[in-house]
């Protein structure tokens, strides 16, 4: 059993207020605040007859899309084939869904009467550039939709007030310096599935809010340097890492999750010391190539290692020593699919981890 949806929800339910999960959507579930009247992704589209809106639903809305009366807000004009943006946006848009269709690009003042935009969705279209200055002058944005498209650069230029900015699944290459630059708010930030062999060194540089940065499935070879140090979930799977220096996590101070899981992992090229971090509650470091057990500290919760190489169980990876106060914290640690099995665990491997709940060996 997979563990980590289950973890996921209950981290959910304690935080639910007003807000309310709607589908995975771009690799983290969509909050909706109810309270604020934001619409969800798929909401009421499908359920009510066009042809009876446009005829009771005074307000004007684009030919090509739908303008539900319950959100007046909110403009659907997403799956539709439509390759460019429907003219005669009404002024009152707050959130624009213009997802699955063909759209390749906007004319320079596509959104000029879109002052008051909030949320802009435009996942899988084939999008090639997107001039970020166009957007530039919408100061209520917070949340862009552009995974799987066909980009190959960041948009410069995007507007300060950004706070999510989904850019999975494109094929961007690198970042131009300074592309986020302005983007303090910016909070979530989506890249994996791109084709980023390495990181720039000015490239994230202004994302001083950043809590989420996820780059997995990529083609990176070297731990990137010049990440931003905010960041309290760092997603790095699917690459081709090979190692981790002593200080690649250096001043990260608030990392909590950190996944570097299916990439080339080898025991010589990671430092003993590179997980020397008390804030990390979670490392996934599963099919990897490691035949030992990192060192972690004590303060670890979760730890996977499953469909590795190791062939020991080393107690001293969790402990240093063992006492009244000093012990391991891990709650589930996964070993399966490595060469070792549960009667090779040496007898004094509870005292350590005394709070472990579920081992999988
Ligand atoms: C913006 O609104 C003005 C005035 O209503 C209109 O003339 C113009 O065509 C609109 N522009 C776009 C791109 O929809
Ligand atoms: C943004 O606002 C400035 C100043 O009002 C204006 O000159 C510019 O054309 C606007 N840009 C866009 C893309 O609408
Ligand atoms: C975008 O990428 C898809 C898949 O790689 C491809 O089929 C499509 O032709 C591309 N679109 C453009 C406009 O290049
Ligand atoms: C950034 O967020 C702060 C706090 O919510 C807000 O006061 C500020 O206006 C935002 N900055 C921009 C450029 O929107
Ligand atoms: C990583 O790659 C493996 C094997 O190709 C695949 O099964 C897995 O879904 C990928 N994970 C992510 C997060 O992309
Ligand atoms: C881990 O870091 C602490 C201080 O942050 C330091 O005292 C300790 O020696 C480090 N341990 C290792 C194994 O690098």
């Amino acid at each position: 059993m997979d563990i980590r949806p289950l973890l996921l929800l209950v981290a959910a339910c304690e935080s639910v207020v007003a807000y309310t999960v709607d589908q995975d959507y771009g690799g983290v579930p969509l909050w909706i605040n109810r309270l604020l009247g934001e619409p969800s992704v798929l909401s009421l589209r499908g359920r009510l007859d066009p042809r009876w809106l446009r005829a009771v639903n005074t307000q004007s809305c684009p030919l090509e899309c739908e303008c539900p009366i319950q959100w007046p807000t909110a403009i659907y004009c997403d799956s539709r084939s439509l390759v460019q943006m429907p003219s005669g946006l009404p002024s009152r848009t707050q959130y624009l869904f213009l997802q699955g269709n063909g759209i390749t690009g906007f004319a320079p003042e596509a959104f000029a009467n879109a002052t008051r935009l909030r949320w802009l969705f435009l996942d899988r279209n084939q999008l090639l550039r997107l001039d970020g200055g166009l957007l530039s002058n919408l100061t209520y944005l917070v949340h862009i939709f552009m995974n799987h498209n066909n980009l190959t650069e960041v948009p410069a230029g995007l507007p300060s007030g950004l706070r999510q900015l989904r850019l999975a699944y494109n094929n961007i290459e690198k970042i131009s310096p300074g592309a986020f630059q302005n983007l303090h708010n910016l909070t979530l930030l989506l890249l994996q599935g791109n084709r980023f062999k390495t990181i720039g060194e000015n490239s994230f540089q202004g994302l001083l809010a950043l809590k989420m940065l996820d780059l997995s499935h990529n083609f990176l070879k070297t731990f990137p340097r010049h990440l931003p140090s905010a960041v309290e979930q760092l997603y790095l799977s699917n690459n081709s890492l090979a190692g981790m220096e002593r200080d690649s996590l250096q001043g990260f101070s608030n990392l909590r999750y950190l996944r570097l899981g299916h990439n080339q992992l080898q025991d010589n090229g990671m430092d003993p010391g590179a997980f020397n971090l008390t804030s990390l509650v979670e490392l996934d470091l599963s099919y990897n190539h490691l035949t030992q057990i990192p060192v972690v500290t004590t303060s670890l919760r979760y730890l996977y290692l499953e469909a590795n190489l190791i062939h020991k169980f080393t107690v001293s990876s969790f402990c240093r020593t063992v006492g009244p106060d000093s012990y391991s914290r891990i709650r589930i640690l996964r070993l399966e699919g490595n060469k070792i099995a549960a009667h090779q665990l040496p007898t004094d491997w509870v005292m350590c981890l005394r709070v472990l709940h579920q081992i999988f060996i």
